[in-house]
């Protein structure tokens, strides 16, 4: 038998019984697929039963108040969801016809229908063969195939998984393989003894499916050194508001680029416009690890006689109040015991 006709086999006799299964309206088979993203099967079911009590076609649900739409939604999480489904269902209406395109292509111009999605709903409700490659899809996937190119996306998996779909039901198998992740074929204990298609996985041939798929190397992190100065003018700190971008809208201190030597400071910031500034104290060194980024940090305290453009001199009270990041928590806890500030 072949891995499609092993996999439908199996799901014959195990599906899991979920409330959208069987169904065969594009209208009920898309608000499954929608419901389903990044939400748990169990989850789904309750809100899947309501919605379509409420809305039970395309047309009911256009013609409902978006307030209304949110609130059967409430709970499920990840509204913009609910309002693209609402937005996809009025342009199915007033632009369409009321007819939901036949098409994956067609399908993924809808508001909040992405690839995999497309490929879902066009398998399940118009037998496309076309594969619904999501993380679970792509694990299994990769797993059969031991396949060793690290995976950025799971759509990296397109051609493969395109030749191994189901030609006569590739509805039933993008499900199958969904069921299969979910309970058979799982990221880190894969029951291999219960897999229809053990025999023929190349993963677990070489004992090793718990180490598919592969992950690309992680990107190296930039590395950045910064200088931070907590600077005073007449006992009052000189903060601003960080722009837009990474941390932004929070509060920082002066950060200067790089490790100036001690000496160089003073120069440094009187070209940035503080005037004459004294050095007062060193500051602990401090490292920050974002997703993409590592702050290495040093720090100084500061004292000088203006307030340069762009910055507020505050308060100790003041200063409570404003919000700072977490990467700043070393400079923002030596503020509280700024000798000098009031
Ligand atoms: N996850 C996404 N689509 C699904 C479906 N049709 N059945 C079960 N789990 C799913």
């Amino acid at each position: 038998m072949t891995f499609s006709e092993l996999l439908l086999h199996w799901y014959d006799a195990h599906r899991r019984s979920l409330p959208w299964r069987g169904a065969r309206d594009p209208y009920a088979i898309w608000l499954s697929e929608i419901m389903l993203q990044q939400t748990r099967a169990e989850t789904v079911e309750g809100y899947y039963a309501r919605f379509l009590a409420r809305f039970p076609d395309v047309r009911a649900l256009a013609a409902a108040p978006e307030e209304e739409v949110l609130k059967l939604w409430e709970g499920l999480g990840y509204y913009s969801r609910a309002r693209n489904l609402h937005a996809a269902a009025k342009l199915v209406c007033c632009e369409l016809g009321g007819r939901f395109p036949g098409t994956a292509a067609g399908l993924r111009a809808l508001p909040g229908i992405g690839p995999y999605a497309a490929n879902a709903i066009a398998s399940i409700a118009f037998g496309e063969c076309v594969p619904a490659l999501d993380g679970n899809q792509a694990r299994v996937l990769s797993r059969i195939l031991a396949w060793e190119a690290p995976l950025k996306t799971p759509f990296d998996l397109l051609d493969p998984a395109t030749a191994l779909i189901s030609r006569e039901r590739p509805g039933d198998y993008n499900q199958a393989l969904m069921d299969l992740g979910a309970t058979v074929c799982l990221p880190k204990q894969p029951r291999c003894e219960a897999c229809p298609a053990a025999d023929c996985c190349k993963a677990r041939a070489e004992d090793a499916a718990p180490d598919f798929p592969r992950k690309p190397a992680p990107v190296p992190k930039k590395e950045q050194a910064w200088t931070i100065l907590l600077v005073t003018v007449n006992g009052r700190l000189l903060v601003r508001r960080r722009p837009k971008g990474l941390l932004g809208g929070l509060y920082e201190f002066c950060p200067v680029e790089g490790w100036p030597e001690p000496e160089a400071l003073p120069g440094a910031l009187d070209a940035l416009g503080f005037g004459p500034t004294r050095l007062v104290a060193a500051l602990p060194p401090s490292k920050h690890v974002f997703t993409h980024l590592v702050w290495h940090m040093r720090g100084w305290a500061t004292a000088c006689e203006q307030v340069p453009e762009g910055f507020r001199a505050v308060t100790r009270d003041e200063l409570d109040a404003l919000p700072f990041p977490t990467a700043l928590k070393v400079y923002r806890r030596a503020a509280e015991s700024l000798p000098g500030l009031r």
